[in-house]
């Protein structure tokens, strides 16, 4: 089935950006002196990842909207420039957080070290509302994506919702806990949470296949067009009007699945804006989570290897529409 493609544009709504920064620390030890080899920082927050992809699969234009800090934007506005991305973040006093991994490579342990980050105050919500309803006029779709900072309100997205799919706009939403719950009741066109998120949201276990196609079924019926549970490496389970489907990605190289959920949003929301089936979707998802699972960061493989990949996902239908 072929839908009609969305208008153009393609926004994201990151509210709670990040830089990740990853120290090379050999024989790290707490409570000693260590010595850094070496340091990288990337920018970082689920909607910038997909922008980042969606800009590299040549899904254009894209734009970013959300807030930044004014003392550490220097790698969101180089990677919007490197991108093509058109940056529509609001700037805040102070500095986004920080999210240190420290990498002793002779363990191969992984120390998380995450900073505080920025305040919102209520004025600058009604900034970024108001930019988002604008953005999402011009817009064939909207990604809201991510946790929240502080000051901003568990119900956000449940606010933003409406007001972009009102402007006209598709609306995905991939988020987790308080932010998801009040989320899912404003009824986005397309959810993605993975199944323990959707698990801990329906406070009981999806053991298995069967679970997670009646519980994504369920969210189906309540009014959103299309939902997507990602399984981690056993794939995901996508529901539309068109009926039910897993889609199991082939065999891959991995070298960190950090950002895998974030491909998949961005994989399904560009085939999706471009009018395909749920099939197609599901390939495409499939395609850009497993083609970034072989590079650190939000990149792609050449659009052959991104084909390659969507045409040896397997997809088992599980039931009609
Ligand atoms: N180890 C893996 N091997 C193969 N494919 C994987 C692996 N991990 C993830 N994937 C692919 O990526 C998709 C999304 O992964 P996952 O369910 O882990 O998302 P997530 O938990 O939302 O991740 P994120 O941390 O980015 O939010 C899966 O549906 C699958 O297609
Ligand atoms: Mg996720």
């Amino acid at each position: 089935m072929t839908r009609h493609p969305l208008r153009p544009g393609i926004v994201t709504v990151t509210l709670n950006a990040a830089i990740d920064q990853t120290l090379d620390c050999p024989g790290f030890t707490p409570g000693a002196v260590n010595r850094v080899l070496s340091e990288t920082r990337t920018a970082g927050g689920k909607g910038v990842n997909v922008a980042a992809l969606l800009a590299s699969a040549g899904d254009s234009p894209v734009t970013a909207a959300g807030f930044l800090g004014r003392e550490n934007d220097g790698p969101f506005t180089a990677l919007f420039q490197e991108r093509g991305i058109a940056d529509r973040c609001i700037r805040l006093s102070g500095a986004v957080r920080t999210n240190v991994k420290l990498v002793d490579r002779t363990t191969g342990a992984v120390t998380d070290i995450n900073l505080p980050g920025l305040t919102v105050p209520p004025d600058a919500l009604s900034r970024l509302t108001a930019a988002v309803e604008e953005l999402a006029a011009g817009a064939g779709c909207v990604v809201m994506a991510g946790s929240l900072p502080a000051g901003v309100p568990a119900d956000v997205y449940a606010a933003l919702v409406p007001r972009a799919r009102a402007a006209g706009a598709f609306v995905a939403v991939d988020t987790s806990g308080p932010p998801l719950a009040h989320a899912l009741g404003a009824r986005p066109d397309m959810v993605k949470p993975n199944v323990h998120e959707l698990s801990e949201h329906l406070r009981r276990p999806l053991p298995d296949t069967a679970a997670v196609v009646a519980a994504a079924a369920a969210l189906h019926r309540t009014g959103i067009a299309l939902v997507v549970v990602s399984l981690g490496a056993d794939g995901a389970v996508f529901v539309s009007a068109e009926g039910a489907l897993k889609a199991t990605p082939p065999a891959v190289e991995v070298a960190s699945t950090v950002g895998a959920g974030d491909a998949m949003v961005a994989g399904v929301v560009s085939a999706w804006c471009r009018g395909a089936g749920l099939e197609d979707c599901a390939r495409r998802g499939t395609a850009f989570a497993a083609g970034t699972l072989a590079v650190l960061g939000p990149s792609l493989p050449p659009p052959a290897r991104l084909d390659e990949l969507a045409r040896a996902t397997a997809v088992h239908w599980l039931t009609d529409g």
